[in-house]
């Protein structure tokens, strides 16, 4: 007899990107040269996992106890204040108004303000394009998850349809929680130019006397844009006190350890009282999930945040990660266009997607030979984040054939 619940007993066993790394791992090591475009973590040329030393050693450095003691349930100060200080170091105001809470990654993050922000039934809106995982965030908290479509025909981002959406929500469920993840979208690789994101706070603004609209900025990638990464919070300013205003902090890609598992959410609430109730319904989510978090874990983050020496070093060390990545990326923008492999504008990033149709068919028609991608819906995603440079081009042959 199986005792699940009805609605649990039949979840996905696997995660399908799990299963084709083991395949392309298995083959590899069977002697076959396999080009793997489906691991999510940035490695070296040589596969192995790309580290910030000065990450590693600061990590190595903590002590025993910091490992073992419980960790205070909102998270540690010195890591709350590190988060908050680095996130808006140009922007007062946005300090000011900032409380946070510690989480496991970035995903953490994205379940506290889904059950603190919609309610149970509701839907969160995202892109029609997303990391899949938010998804799975939503169906464990009872709440659903409705898109807009990304992309123009020019493929632009969507906002016409971003703003319908919105509409549609406020009028159907009468609040609306929005994730935008940006810079370097996953799956995309798109990353918002500031006009966007001036257009999209002013209809966020328009539509605010509505209801309670509430926008999560997904930044897992934040270090890794083309752009100077902190320049787009200035054109939130205008949100402040209308539209509430959320990020999803992760020390899992900025600092190279997704398996320490910290993050943080990230709330801007300007008045006082409406601040002191966010903090304590993000920490009572905590004291009702995980708890605490990795006390050791915090206390390396946020040393590498808060000693300009380390934090310097980091920086000079996720720069040459960067330019390993930016090589891998300006091949493949160099060589996509003759083949005629349609993609969205990818300026840096771990992943970029090529849009076709039966997405499955011509990534099985690509693992025939030892090129391993992820098809998902209408598009492939392609992970240069773990692609040796020298394969790039045998990568966009065996995409530039399969769409044929
Ligand atoms: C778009 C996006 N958001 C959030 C995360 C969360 O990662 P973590 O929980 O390790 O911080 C990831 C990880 O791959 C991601 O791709």
């Amino acid at each position: 007899m199986l005792h699940l619940i009805p609605g649990h007993s039949d979840r996905p066993a696997n995660d399908p990107n799990f299963a084709l790394n083991t395949e392309a791992t298995s083959r590899r090591a069977a002697g076959e040269h396999i080009v793997n475009a489906t691991v999510g973590a940035l490695l070296h040329d040589d596969g192995r996992l790309a580290l910030l030393p000065t990450a590693s050693r600061v990590v190595q450095e903590v002590p025993p106890e910091e490992w073992a003691a419980y960790a205070p349930i909102a998270g540690s100060q010195d890591f709350l204040a590190g988060v908050i200080g680095d996130l808006f170091q140009d922007e007062p105001e946005l300090r000011a108004s900032a409380v946070a809470t510690a989480t496991p990654g970035g995903s953490g993050a994205l379940r506290q303000a889904i059950t603190n922000f919609i309610e149970p039934g509701q839907a969160l809106l995202t892109s029609s394009f997303h990391w899949s995982p938010y998804g799975t965030l939503c169906d464990e908290s009872e709440r659903r998850l409705v898109t807009y479509p990304m992309f123009t025909p020019d493929r632009r981002l969507d906002l016409d349809a971003l703003d319908r959406a919105v509409t549609g929500l406020l009028a159907e469920q009468k609040r609306v929680l929005l994730v935008v993840n940006d810079p370097c979208h996953n799956p995309t690789g798109y990353s918002m130019q500031l006009e966007e994101w001036r257009a999209l706070v002013e209809r966020l603004l328009a539509r605010a006397k509505d209801g309670p609209i509430t926008l999560l900025v997904d930044v897992a990638y934040l270090l890794y844009g083309v752009r100077p990464p902190r320049a787009f919070l200035r054109e939130l300013r205008p949100l402040l006190g209308k539209v509430g205003l959320l990020f999803a902090w992760s020390a899992s890609k900025s600092f190279t350890h997704y398996g320490l598992r910290v993050g943080a959410l990230v709330a801007c609430v300007p008045e006082p009282k409406e601040r002191a109730a966010t903090e304590a319904a993000l920490s009572y989510s905590c004291r009702g999930t995980w708890s605490n978090c990795s006390r050791g874990g915090m206390r390396a983050i946020a040393r590498l945040l808060s000693d300009p020496a380390l934090a310097a070093a980091c920086d000079r060390e996720r720069n040459d990660l960067r330019a390993l990545l930016d090589r891998r990326v300006a091949a493949f923008n160099a060589l996509a266009p003759a083949r005629n492999i349609p993609y969205p504008p990818y300026e840096g990033g771990f992943f970029v997607t090529v849009f076709t149709d039966d997405a499955h068919g011509r990534a099985a028609r690509m693992r025939e030979r030892g090129v391993f991608v992820v098809p998902l819906k209408g598009v492939l995603r392609v992970a240069l984040c773990s692609v040796d440079e020298r394969d790039v081009a045998r990568l966009v042959d065996a995409l530039g054939d399969a769409l044929r």
